[in-house]
């Protein structure tokens, strides 16, 4: 059968993605072919194409999808076809059809829809480890989140409230901050026009935070730092403006015996118990009505250079996904 798919040969702006048809075999030894009814965008998207990450090219491109197993390969046990799948971190994904090792695909559970799994499977995964495992939320925190009304933010804001903690959201315009306080954030502040650490200083009384998630990177390092409270860490988990600076020992000394940690979601989830937890996780808060995830954006996969300017020039909120 033939597939259709998104490549690239060149990392660099949004037009470098090419879509190309080719034979799609029977899925080999460990492997599930599916049928995918909806892609999932991620900023992790935008590194592998701008070049933020090094690729190995040419390249597919995309890490999560949802859709239905069409044909299972050899050595694989628990999926069949028929079954209603959602994998994420898997390269490959803008394509309607693809084969995909079964070790890393996750049966969608009941009353969760494609569009619903597709959108929030890799950024509901990444706040489960970022609030559960990373830094260990408690009831009374005063945690700051980055980019709150993006794809991740709005997940967190909810997920760290029903964790009781008071969510301080950080993001841009009178419009974001009503919205962010809608999702779970106590506190809303707008990166363009207010002083972010006067801010915080002020919720905390001047103690500051004892964690930050900050997925900006390079604007943001310093302002980070300066929030947190003693013994507070530091967790970079993105870089929508470029990687934070290394990070000497002593400024943490200084800064008040700080932790740094730079996680990703591959480690996190790499183990097939952690993917199976982290999925469950997120299924439940969803199901539990604790988490709403909001489909902001929704276009064809024949509009993905759209798609990709519009994430990258922060004009989007909540989830992204493309249709096949
Ligand atoms: N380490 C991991 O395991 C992991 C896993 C998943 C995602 N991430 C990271 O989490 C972040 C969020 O991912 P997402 O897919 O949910 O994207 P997103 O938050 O929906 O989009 C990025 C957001 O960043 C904010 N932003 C702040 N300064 C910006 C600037 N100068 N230029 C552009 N945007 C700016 C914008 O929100 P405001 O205007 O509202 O501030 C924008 O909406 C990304 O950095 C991603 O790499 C990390």
């Amino acid at each position: 059968m033939s597939a259709t798919r998104v490549i690239i040969e060149s990392q660099g702006d949004p037009d470098v993605m090419q879509f190309e048809t080719v034979e799609l075999g029977a899925p080999g030894e460990g492997e599930v072919q599916i049928r995918q009814s909806v892609v999932g965008l991620n900023y992790m998207d935008v590194y592998q194409r701008s070049g933020h990450y090094p690729m190995q090219l040419p390249s597919p491109l995309g890490l999560e999808a949802a859709g239905e197993i069409v044909a299972v390969g050899g050595g694989v046990d628990g999926l069949a076809a028929g079954d209603r799948v959602v994998y994420g971190g898997v390269l490959g994904a803008y394509a309607d059809f693809r084969n995909a090792p079964a070790a890393r695909v996750i049966k969608i559970p009941d009353g969760i829809s494609y569009d619903i799994a597709a959108a929030s499977l890799m950024k509901g995964m990444t706040v489960e480890y970022l609030l559960e495992r990373t830094y260990k939320v408690q009831p009374g925190d005063k945690v700051l989140f980055f980019a709150a009304s993006g794809g991740v933010g709005q997940i967190a804001g909810q997920w760290g409230k029903h964790l009781g903690a008071e969510m301080i959201g950080v993001t841009s315009g009178a419009e974001n901050c009503a919205r962010a306080l809608e999702l779970g954030y106590a506190h809303a502040i707008d990166r363009k026009s207010e002083d972010i650490v006067a801010r915080v200083k002020e919720i905390t009384g001047d103690a500051g935070v004892p964690v930050v998630y900050d997925s900006i990177g390079k604007a943001t390092f310093e302002t980070s730092i300066a929030c947190l409270a003693t013994y507070g860490m530091f967790v970079s988990f993105g870089a929508t403006t470029g990687e934070a600076p290394p990070v000497a020992p002593s400024l943490l000394q200084h800064c008040g015996s700080l932790y740094f940690t730079r996680p990703t979601l591959a480690n996190y989830v790499g183990p097939r118990a952690d993917l199976e937890h982290s999925s469950s996780r997120v299924f439940e808060m969803i199901l539990g009505g604790q988490v709403q995830v909001n489909i902001n954006q929704k276009r064809p996969l024949s509009e993905v250079i759209e798609a990709h300017a519009e994430l990258e020039a922060g004009s989007t909120t909540g989830s992204t996904i493309l249709i096949p």
